[in-house]
């Protein structure tokens, strides 16, 4: 059995996998909120006393003994990790370490302690003779050692460590293709960031960290209408990206003035990316949209996107590939594409 855990800024999503021999079965899955329920959720208040606490009572609900677990696979975000493929001059493994060593400190937020990398070489560059390519994942020792005091202040044997943007590849890449011709883009809105990945089987793999989640779209609609949190993330749950058009309509000054939002920028961000995509490989055919994690819940939010971008958008549901999938009762599948992702990893090679 595996587990994959994604302990998320504001809910933490457990999916339990089980290996058989015609593939991966899906055996149970569980979500609990990280910081106090009815009250307004504010990111900055999110520490490990509180995520220890929710993973702990989610382990309880789930009956699965911390201790016990022998297959843990849990992620960093893209906030904390950086992951890039890199093009370098063919060099021998020492110096390959090295060089991706200070090739790392470039991308991630450097906060007084070293850089802890992992990287797979993945073969000579198809353009340029004497060039390989390189997947290279980074993130500093503060933060790796961060997150392995939290597992095991839970009680759990840390496993491994993956990145949130490879675990939804991976969701996505167990029982779907990734196009021949083009690049797929998967877009995971969490509460405080999202993950952005573009791949094509022939491109290069392109990951980038959105500051944009539901909470942004609770604090917008919240600051728009002058309403409390509260207030607000019930309207956004009813009523999705519709309650910015609910407005008191009574002020002439409201009267057909489109007020930018937090999901043009959203989308405007997205765009922008896709543009640096297009330009840097040169590929600039995009499959479609895959949507997953809790803000894609948003009613209307789908739609807009596909609509702006004039792209293909789904809903992506990680459970529809695997075994067991009918026998689930789970409101939110999208929710779990990071979850699953984890524990799809944990799988690989045995
Ligand atoms: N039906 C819904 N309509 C609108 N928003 C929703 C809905 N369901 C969940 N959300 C939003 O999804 C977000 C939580 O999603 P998720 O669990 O993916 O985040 P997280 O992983 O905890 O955050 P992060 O990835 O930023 O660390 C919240 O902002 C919540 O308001
Ligand atoms: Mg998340």
């Amino acid at each position: 059995m595996i587990l994959g855990l994604d302990i998320g800024r504001q809910f933490v999503k457990a999916v339990l996998l089980e290996k058989t021999r015609g593939g991966t079965k899906v055996l149970n899955t569980g979500i609990r909120l990280v910081p106090e329920q009815h009250k307004a959720y504010d990111p900055e208040l999110i520490g490990k006393p509180l995520w220890v606490m929710a993973v702990r009572e989610l382990m309880r609900e789930m009956k699965i003994n911390p201790k016990r677990v022998r297959n843990l696979v849990t992620g960093l975000n893209g906030t904390n990790v950086s992951v890039k493929q890199i093009t370098t001059i063919d060099m021998p493994e020492d110096e390959l370490f090295s060089s991706m060593t200070f090739e790392a400190r470039k991308h991630i937020p450097m906060d007084g302690s070293d850089a802890v990398i992992d990287f797979q070489v993945f073969g000579p560059n198809p353009k340029e003779v004497d060039k390989i390519d390189v997947g290279l994942v980074a993130c500093t020792k503060k933060v790796s050692n961060a997150h392995m005091d939290l597992l095991k202040e839970v009680g759990f044997k840390p496993g491994i460590v993956d990145a949130d943007s490879i675990a939804i590849t991976n969701a996505f890449g167990n029982g779907n293709e990734f196009p021949e011709e083009g690049a797929i883009v998967l877009l995971d809105i969490g509460s405080v960031s999202s993950s952005l990945v573009v791949w094509g089987r022939k491109d290069q793999f392109f990951t980038r960290d959105i500051p944009t989640g539901g909470y942004h779209f609770i604090t917008d609609l919240s600051e728009k209408r002058d309403i409390d949190y509260i207030t607000a993330e019930d309207e956004i749950m009813r009523n999705g990206i519709s309650s910015f058009q609910n407005g008191a309509r009574n002020d002439l000054s409201d009267i057909a003035v489109a007020e930018r939002n937090v999901f043009d920028n959203l989308i405007e961000d997205l765009r922008r990316s896709l543009r640096y995509y297009a330009k840097t490989t040169n590929q600039s055919f995009f499959t479609k949209i895959m949507l997953s994690g809790g803000g894609s819940s948003t009613q209307g939010l789908q739609e807009m996107i596909e609509n702006k971008l004039s792209l293909n958008t789904v809903l992506f549901d990680p459970f529809q590939t695997l075994a067991g999938y009918e026998k689930l009762e789970v409101s939110n599948p999208n929710q779990y594409a990071v979850a699953t992702g984890l524990a799809i990893r944990g799988g690989l090679g045995k």
